[in-house]
């Protein structure tokens, strides 16, 4: 992996904050106080990579034998559980029309359309179901499993067999699956959900989908060594660029893969960014209402739909881009067009390299500065790369940030609300504003 940063230092925005000034007193800090666990008790992701050849091999067996018995597959899930499989499944199997090992479905809506669609389209007793929340409780993922638990023994079909459980330990759903004698897979405590694609939340659904997760966790162990280093540790430099970016005024992030099978990276990403550091308070407790907003594109499709905006709209934005070296496939236009003969054995691969820099000049030559993060191909290895930079650039971010990037008080109130019109108890207060709230709506009418 490398990034490509030559636009960032002639950015006039940069002109006092050169990436080659950055200090390397400034980067030891920072690595120190991510790496050494000193500023969250929630950095447990740091060392999933690390996961235990015992609990690879456990994986491994199940995965082969759910393979074997079903021919479908259903994650259960939503947010950090469920974004990362998805991100994986588009990378590897939807974008370039792959079969999956099995037909796997990430069910992370509660739509009736999408979800009761999907449900009667397939043949259930030959569906595995794995529910995934850390914490047990989230309203949408325990609602679908009461749904899916409730059909199977309609069918009669075994809830042991058909279904199993990815949680954290002591929770009351890890109870609960226990009691009812299923399978469980555990999210250790000090990982959150936005963090958890290389616990047993993304590599068991991976594993089923026949990713070969050894070589995505070789690749996070790779990267966690460059960030782990005070001389060109990318994931601190592109930290360091957003942060300069946001404090002049660039809060807008922009997020465009130059690449269809890469195109989920930037929702993966936009959640990372948004619910890890769009804060309002510092680690002080001072109110700072601090983040920046991440904006999913794609290239080059979106050069036909956003790029004007981003050419001649506000400057408050930063582009990252990403760009895969060598694509899987590649084909050349070898037909005469006799009004446009220039387009003449030119390659896909070719025009989406000359579209991918005309857009990064025609932005630098408009003061608008980007970055671009190159993969090798789109393979496991250089997957597992890339999840953990986006990881440490979000970390060392949080840290710029001097904000605590592991929490999400802002989702919390929302959460309430939903759970005091369900009844939970403790809660009259909440219910009656939320009546209140639907009582007093105004609907304009014609
Ligand atoms: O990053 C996070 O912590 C959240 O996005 C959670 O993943 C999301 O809210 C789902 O939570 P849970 O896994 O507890 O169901």
């Amino acid at each position: 992996m490398e990034i490509e940063i030559s636009n960032i230092n002639s950015c006039s925005i940069f002109r006092h904050n050169k990436v080659g000034s950055i200090k390397k007193t400034d980067i030891k800090m920072c690595v120190s106080n991510i790496f050494n666990k000193n500023c969250s008790d929630m950095l447990g992701w740091l060392d999933l990579p690390d996961i235990d050849s015992e609990q690879i091999e456990d994986i491994l067996q199940f995965a082969k034998s759910i393979k074997k018995r079903f021919k479908n597959f259903v994650v259960l899930g939503i947010g950090g559980s469920a974004l990362g499989v998805k991100m994986l499944k588009y990378a590897f199997f939807d974008s370039i029309n792959k079969k999956e090992k099995i037909k796997t479905f990430v069910l992370d809506n509660i739509d009736g359309d999408y979800f009761v669609s999907l449900l009667n389209s397939l043949d259930l007793k030959k569906t595995a179901f794995n529910i995934i929340t850390k914490s047990g409780t989230t309203c949408e993922t325990i609602t679908q499993m009461s749904i899916v638990l409730n059909l199977l023994k309609k069918k009669k079909i075994s809830v042991q067999k058909n279904l199993f459980v990815t949680t954290s330990k002591g929770n009351s759903l890890y109870d609960y699956a226990n009691n009812l004698g299923l399978k469980t897979f555990i999210i250790p405590q000090d990982v959150g959900g936005r963090f958890s694609v290389l616990s047993p939340v993304g590599l068991v659904p991976a594993s089923i989908m026949g990713i070969d997760i050894v070589q995505l966790l070789n690749g996070a162990k790779n990267i966690r060594e460059n960030a782990k280093s005070s001389s060109s540790n990318l994931a601190y430099i592109s930290a360091h660029i957003c942060s300069v970016a946001l404090n002049n005024g660039l809060t807008n992030i922009v997020f465009m893969p130059y690449s269809q099978r890469l195109k989920l990276v930037s929702e993966y990403f936009a959640q990372l960014w948004a619910e890890s550091l769009g804060k309002r308070y510092n680690r002080q407790g001072r109110e700072v209402f601090t983040g920046q907003t991440p904006i999913k594109a794609l290239g080059v499709t979106d050069q036909h739909s956003q790029l004007q905006l981003y050419s001649e709209g506000r400057n408050d934005k930063l582009f990252v881009f990403l760009k895969v070296k060598s694509s899987s496939f590649d084909i050349t236009a070898s037909d005469n067009i006799p009004f446009m003969l220039e387009i003449k054995n030119i390659s896909l691969s070719k025009l989406l390299n000359n579209e991918f820099d005309s857009t990064r000049l025609s932005l630098a030559k408009l003061d608008r500065p980007s970055f671009a993060v190159f993969l090798d191909s789109v393979d496991e290895f250089n997957m597992g790369e890339l999840i953990f930079y986006l990881q440490t650039m979000t970390a060392f971010m949080g840290e710029m940030l001097n904000i605590n990037a592991y929490d999400q008080n802002g989702v919390e109130q929302s959460k309430l609300y939903t759970k005091a019109s369900l009844g939970f108890e403790g809660l009259e207060k909440q219910k009656n504003e939320l009546e209140k709230f639907r009582k007093n709506q105004k609907f304009l009418q014609f």
